[in-house]
């Protein structure tokens, strides 16, 4: 334990006390303004939360249901109640923000079945000022084990609450436009899935820490019921479990305005603190690739004349990496097996064997001369048994070459990764099933070995593992900008305005960002970046990830210098996060301090309205000087028709000014506010 983890440990307010048993148990949040209530229905336990005293999720039911156990569904009473509250604060390696706070009060229920001892679970429930969480316990035999075929948690919400929401069970896993509808129209969603009540109060439903477990989506039944489905295994059932175990955290995110969803620490607050120790290896950063150029159809992964990862071309990325001050180079296509239909060839993808006309181990040392590092990568087009054959060597292979992160990939329809089980048949899986979700955790762990960090594309959701494994820096789960490259339609105008509400609230995102050539196949094609340019910059500071990608094309970035002078200095590491102003799917505008720093970043998004904005700087610290520069929409600018019009400007600012902000229809904001420093 660190020093101030260690003080902050010390600091921490632990108190336990049973007390007399009532019909109905609340719990409140520490400032007392949201209320969870259990009790037992009729035999079906039950709870309802309340907001500023105002009913936010009727009542819904809890219980599970087993393949070969009695269900814990009815016929249950309460039986028992703890408390405890706790207030510590602890520090984040890297981060949105360095010191996160840990303040809630805790009830711990039992709900039994009268005269049946096997029919019991427990139910814990975490409060805190931003949201709350729940998980089911159930005390167990070493030896006994359980197969879950339903959970029957529910989320009873206000049909007329206005939600945005991505389709589940879908083929495209996560990869969607947002939808924003009633509730009544909502099908099947995944989560986070955001909404936003009459009275204003907004309401974020996720879990934390899916570990061991199945994902769950939110599948409605009537009249605003949202059930918990989850994904099943090949088998049919959705969990198998020996011995003690809990379920996941169910997560309810709360706050008056859509800006108090942003800036929660609810999902981390309910993680297992870092199980790797020291992870001083784990660098957020920057990185260039070999990456765009395949998705706009000018290069190709798979071997042939127009293969992007060739060594020439690596080591020409990695001198403009050097020069432009970017710490890595992600090299896409240069192992065999991309040949033919990728997509439907996992089984044939070697992570150790290079094409011909590249060479990995000249490419690591020019790498190592020149201060850059390779980012590696492991597409696994879905075949997770071909990849877990091979993933030891294939980590220890980059380990040994200084690689420091590596981006994997799960291209395969939702419910088609392979794997093989104990006789080496092959099997089918979700990417939101148990099997998948602790794969991943496999993935970082045999990573954490060799020092390696993972940014995973294709991957379950976040729910906050970062916390236990914080090698795993980033990952995708959204429609990101690589859609912009071949997708009809591409990228929805308000799609960053909506991501920051929607999910941005699991965990960082790899949207890889900093596209300035918006139109790569001409003004006339459908697929192309529906945003200003100025957007592009904005983007890195509202969409928050410790690595960040400079995506474009080195050659696009010579020709737009003024843009790409703020992607380069942007960070990725931050002391703190503000979220200022915003409505989801319209507008989001966020500061952050950069670690280590007294300088501020300032990002804004529009959706295809104009708009200007007045955005007081209390933020910044009293008396001090600031000089603002900023990256803004001209007047005319329109992400359709003119949007390179961009105005690069500065001023002196201090705190109690405002900024007046302009953003044009699809367009953005940036800007950095460095403290002047009076010499004597
Ligand atoms: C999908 C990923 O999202 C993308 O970034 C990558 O280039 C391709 N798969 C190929 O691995
Ligand atoms: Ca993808």
């Amino acid at each position: 334990m660190n020093k101030i983890a260690g003080a902050v440990y010390l600091l921490a307010l632990l108190i336990t006390y049973a007390e007399p048993l009532a019909a109905r148990e609340t719990v409140s949040s520490p400032d007392g303004r949201l209320k969870l209530s259990l009790w037992s229905e009729r035999g079906t336990p039950h709870y309802r939360v309340e907001f500023r005293g105002r009913e936010v999720v009727g009542d819904s039911p809890l219980g599970l249901v087993f393949r070969d156990a009695p269900a814990l569904d009815t016929g249950m009473g309460l039986v028992s109640a703890e408390r405890r509250s706790r207030d510590v604060e602890w520090e984040q390696p890297w981060g949105e923000r360095r010191l996160v706070r840990d303040h809630h009060n805790e009830l711990l229920v039992s709900f039994a079945a009268a005269g049946d001892d096997s029919r019991a679970f427990d139910l814990r429930v975490r409060m805190f000022d931003d949201g709350l969480g729940f998980r089911y316990e159930l005390p167990l035999e070493e030896t006994e084990s359980r197969a879950i075929t339903r959970e029957l948690t529910g989320f009873q919400l206000d049909t007329r609450g206005l939600a945005w929401w991505i389709p589940a069970a879908e083929w495209n896993r996560y990869e969607y436009t947002y939808q924003n509808t009633p509730v009544a129209a909502v099908g099947r969603a995944h989560t986070p899935f955001t909404v936003r009540l009459a009275d204003g109060t907004h309401l974020a439903i996720h879990e934390a820490a899916l570990v061991d477990y199945s994902g769950f989506y939110l599948q409605q039944g009537r009249w605003g019921m949202l059930h918990t489905h989850l994904a099943p295994g090949p088998d049919g059932i959705a969990v198998h479990r020996q011995g003690s175990f809990h379920t996941p955290w169910r997560t309810i995110q709360v706050a008056d305005k859509a800006t108090g969803l942003v800036v929660s620490d609810l999902i981390l607050n309910l993680n297992e603190p870092n199980k790797l120790g020291d992870v001083s290896w784990v660098e957020p950063g920057k990185y260039i690739g070999i990456w765009w150029g395949m998705h706009i159809g000018q290069l190709t992964w798979g071997s042939g004349p127009r293969h992007g990862a060739t060594t020439k071309r690596t080591l020409a990325y990695m001198d403009f990496a050097a020069e432009h001050g970017f710490d890595g180079v992600l090299v896409e296509g240069w192992n065999t097996g991309w040949d033919g239909n990728w997509l439907a060839n996992g089984a044939v993808f070697s992570f150790t064997e290079a094409y011909a006309d590249f060479d990995l181990e000249a490419v690591a040392k020019h790498g190592a001369r020149r201060g850059v590092k390779l980012v590696g990568h492991h597409e696994t087009s879905g075949h997770l048994g071909n990849y877990e054959a091979q993933m030891e060597d294939a980590f220890a292979l980059y380990g040994r070459l200084g690689v420091a992160q590596v981006k994997t990939g799960y291209v395969a329809d939702a419910g088609e990764l392979l794997r093989f089980d104990e006789k080496g048949v092959v099997r089918r899986e979700w990417h939101y099933g148990q099997y998948a979700v602790n794969h991943f955790v496999r993935v970082l762990e045999t990573a954490a070995k060799h020092r390696i960090a993972v940014n995973t594309h294709e991957p379950v959701k976040d729910t906050g593992l970062r916390r236990t494994y914080p090698n795993w820096l980033t990952r995708e789960g959204a429609r990101g900008q690589e859609y912009n490259a071949w997708a009809t339609p591409p990228n929805a105008v308000d799609h960053m305005a909506t991501l920051v509400f929607t999910r941005m609230l699991a965990g960082p995102m790899d949207f890889t960002p900093g596209i300035v050539d918006l139109m790569p196949h001409g003004p006339k094609a459908e697929s192309r970046v529906a945003t200003t340019l100025a957007r592009q910059l904005a983007a890195y500071v509202v969409l928050y990830s410790p690595v960040h990608m400079a995506a474009d094309l080195p050659a696009n970035y010579e020709a737009r210098p003024r843009a790409f002078e703020f992607i380069k200095q942007v960070p990725t590491d931050w002391e703190q996060s503000l979220a200022l102003a915003g409505q989801v799917g319209d507008f989001a505008v966020l500061a952050r301090q950069e670690r280590g720093s007294r300088r501020w970043y300032l990002g804004a998004v529009s959706d295809d309205v104009s708009r200007r904005l007045d955005v007081p700087l209390d933020f910044l610290e009293r008396g001090r000087e600031y000089r603002l520069q900023w990256w803004g929409d001209a007047e005319d600018a329109h992400w359709r028709d003119k949007p390179y019009a961009m105005i690069v400007s500065e001023r002196v600012v201090r705190q109690g000014d405002a900024l007046q902000l302009f953003m044009a229809p699809g367009g953005g904001y940036a800007a950095v506010l460095t403290p002047i420093t009076t010499t004597p």
